[in-house]
C-alpha cells in the first residue's frame, strides 16, 4: 500500500475506515468500506429505490476516477513527477540499467541475476527473426502504408503463427509468447519502415544487441555489418525505457480489456497498438514537430503565446492529464537530445523548442494551469534526428512499450479478481417501438 493510500484508509476517531452514504431518494444509509483510497462500484449496487429498480451506479467517461485493477507494475505520482517501475525511480533505470533489463524487471517483478539476465537476452535475441511469410504478407501492403497501421496488423497476424499462444493458463506457454513478442517487435517494426522506404528486409543479426539491430535492420544497406554510433544506441535504448510502461493508459487498458476475453496475447497488444495508434495517445511528438516548424523563428514565439493564450490552439507537448508538476521523462529526454545532437548535428528547431519552453515556463497562464513539457515536447526532435520520418515515432513507441502491455497482461491474465471488461451503459435511446416493415413504411 502506498502512503497516499494509507493515509486515505485512516480510521475515523470511531476505529471505521467507511463512507457513509445517505440517499436522499429514500432516507437509507449505507456503510461502503474504504480498502486502499477505493471503494467498491459494485458496493454501491445495494442502493437503490426499491427491488424493480437497479442499484446505483458509478458513471465515469474516459475512466477519469475509476480504478480497473490492482497493479504492481508502475506507480506514478502526478504532483511529485515521480515514474517508477516495480519501485524502482525512472532516472535511475535510464542512466544505469538498459531496456532489456527493464523488460526483464516489469514482466518478472525484480532484477535478474547475472545467470537470468544472460538466459533472458539470449532468449530475446534468438527470436529475433519471424516465419518468411510474415514478410510476404507485409509487402502485400500499399506502397504508402502507414507502419503504425502495418505493426498493428502484423502483431495481430502472430496469433496465426503461434495458435499454441491461446493456452494462456500455462506459464510456460505465456513466457514463450513474451519472448517472442518482445523479440519480434523490433524486427516488424522495422520491417514496416523499410517498407515504405521501397528498401528491402534486413534480417535481425543475432551478434548485435536490442536496440543495435533494430538500427541495423532500419538503415543497413550494402555494408557488411552495421555500425551504430554508441551514443546513439544508448539515447534510443533510453527512449525505450522511458515508454516502457505508464500504468493504466490508453493503450494498456486497451490491452487489459481485449485480453480480460482470455484471447491470445498477440491479439491483445495488437489492441494496444491500435490504441497508441490515435493522435491522442501516440501521436503527440508529431505534433510538435508541426507545430515547432510552423513557428519557424524565435522572433516568432511571442505571438504564437499570446495565440495559445486566447484559446486558439494547444501549446503542443505541454500538459499532461498526470503530471502536474514536472514530466520526469522530459528531463531525461532532454539530456538524450544533447547526446543525439553531438553526434547528428544540432536540430534547428531544438533552439525554437527550448526558447518556447523558458518562455512559456515564466509565464503565469503555463504556471498556473502547472503545465509543463511532457515526454513529447522533445522526443520528436530526438527522432527526427535519426532522420526517422514522423509516422514511425508511434512504433518506436510501440517497440518500447511492448514490455509494459505484457507485464500488464500477465498480471491480469493471474488475477483472480479479473473478469471479462464490460462496462454499464445509461441508456438514452428509444424504447418499445413497433417496427414497420420496410415495405410499409417505404409504400
Ligand atoms: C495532455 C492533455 C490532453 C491533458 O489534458 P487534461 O489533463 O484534460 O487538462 P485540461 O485539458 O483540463 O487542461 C487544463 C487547462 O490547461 C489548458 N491546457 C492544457 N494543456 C494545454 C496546452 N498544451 N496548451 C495550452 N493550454 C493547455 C486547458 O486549456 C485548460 O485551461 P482552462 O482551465 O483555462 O480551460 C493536455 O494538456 C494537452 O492537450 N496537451 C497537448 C497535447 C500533448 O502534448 N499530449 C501529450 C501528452 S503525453
Amino acid at each position: 500500500m502506498t502512503d497516499v493510500q494509507a493515509a486515505s484508509d485512516a480510521a475515523d476517531s470511531s476505529g471505521k475506515t467507511s463512507l457513509t452514504v445517505r440517499d436522499n431518494r429514500t432516507g437509507n444509509e449505507y456503510d461502503l468500506p474504504i480498502v486502499d483510497g477505493t471503494v467498491r462500484a459494485a458496493d454501491l449496487g445495494q442502493i437503490r429505490v426499491d427491488e424493480e429498480q437497479p442499484g446505483l451506479a458509478v458513471y465515469d467517461p474516459g475512466f477519469v476516477n475509476t480504478a480497473s485493477c490492482r497493479s504492481a507494475v508502475t506507480y506514478i505520482d502526478g504532483d511529485k513527477g515521480i515514474l517508477e517501475y516495480r519501485g524502482y525511480p525512472i532516472e535511475q533505470l535510464a542512466e544505469h540499467s538498459n531496456f532489456l533489463e527493464v523488460a526483464y524487471l516489469l514482466i518478472n517483478g525484480t532484477l535478474p541475476s547475472k545467470q537470468e539476465y544472460g538466459a533472458w537476452e539470449h532468449e530475446i535475441t534468438f527470436h529475433t527473426f519471424v516465419h518468411e511469410n510474415v514478410k510476404r504478407f507485409m509487402h502485400g501492403f500499399r506502397y504508402d502504408a502507414h507502419p503504425m497501421g502495418m505493426l498493428m496488423a502484423s502483431v495481430g497476424a502472430l496469433s496465426t503463427f503461434y495458435p499454441d499462444a491461446r493456452n494462456i493458463g500455462d506459464a510456460d506457454n505465456r513466457h514463450m509468447q513474451i519472448v517472442r513478442m518482445i523479440a519480434k517487435m523490433p524486427t516488424l517494426g522495422a520491417w514496416s519502415y523499410r517498407h515504405a522506404q521501397g528498401k528491402p528486409f534486413v534480417y535481425p543479426d543475432n551478434e548485435l544487441s536490442y536496440t543495435e539491430n533494430f538500427l541495423s535492420m532500419l538503415f543497413k544497406m550494402s555494408e557488411k555489418k552495421f555500425e551504430a554510433d554508441p551514443r546513439l544506441v544508448k539515447a534510443l535504448d533510453v527512449l525505450f525505457i522511458l515508454h516502457a510502461d505508464h500504468e493504466q493508459n490508453c493503450s494498456t487498458n486497451a490491452v487489459r480489456s481485449v485480453g480480460s476475453s482470455q484471447v491470445d496475447p498477440y491479439s491483445a497488444v495488437s489492441a494496444g497498438v491500435a490504441a497508441l495508434f490515435g493522435p491522442l495517445h501516440g501521436g503527440a511528438n508529431e505534433a510538435v514537430l508541426r507545430m515547432l516548424r510552423r513557428i519557424g523563428k524565435k522572433e516568432n514565439i511571442p505571438s504564437f503565446i499570446e495565440g495559445v493564450k486566447n484559446g486558439n490552439e494547444k501549446l503542443m507537448g505541454f500538459g499532461h492529464r498526470v503530471y502536474k508538476n514536472y514530466d520526469p521523462r522530459a528531463q531525461i529526454i532532454k539530456k538524450a537530445c544533447d547526446d543525439v545532437f553531438e553526434v547528428t548535428g544540432v536540430n534547428p528547431l531544438l533552439e525554437i523548442a527550448q526558447e518556447l519552453e523558458k518562455i512559456a515556463l515564466e509565464d503565469e497562464y503555463f504556471v498556473k494551469r502547472k503545465l509543463y513539457p511532457n515526454v513529447d515536447f522533445y522526443s520528436g526532435l530526438i527522432y527526427e534526428a535519426f532522420q526517422f520520418p514522423p509516422e514511425m515515432f508511434t512504433v518506436l513507441f510501440a517497440i518500447g512499450r511492448t514490455p509494459g502491455w505484457l507485464a500488464q497482461w500477465l498480471e491480469l491474465v493471474q488475477d483472480k479478481e479479473q473478469k471479462i471488461a464490460r462496462p454499464k451503459q445509461i441508456y438514452t435511446g428509444d424504447r418499445t417501438l413497433d417496427f414497420v416493415p420496410a415495405a410499409q413504411r417505404w409504400a
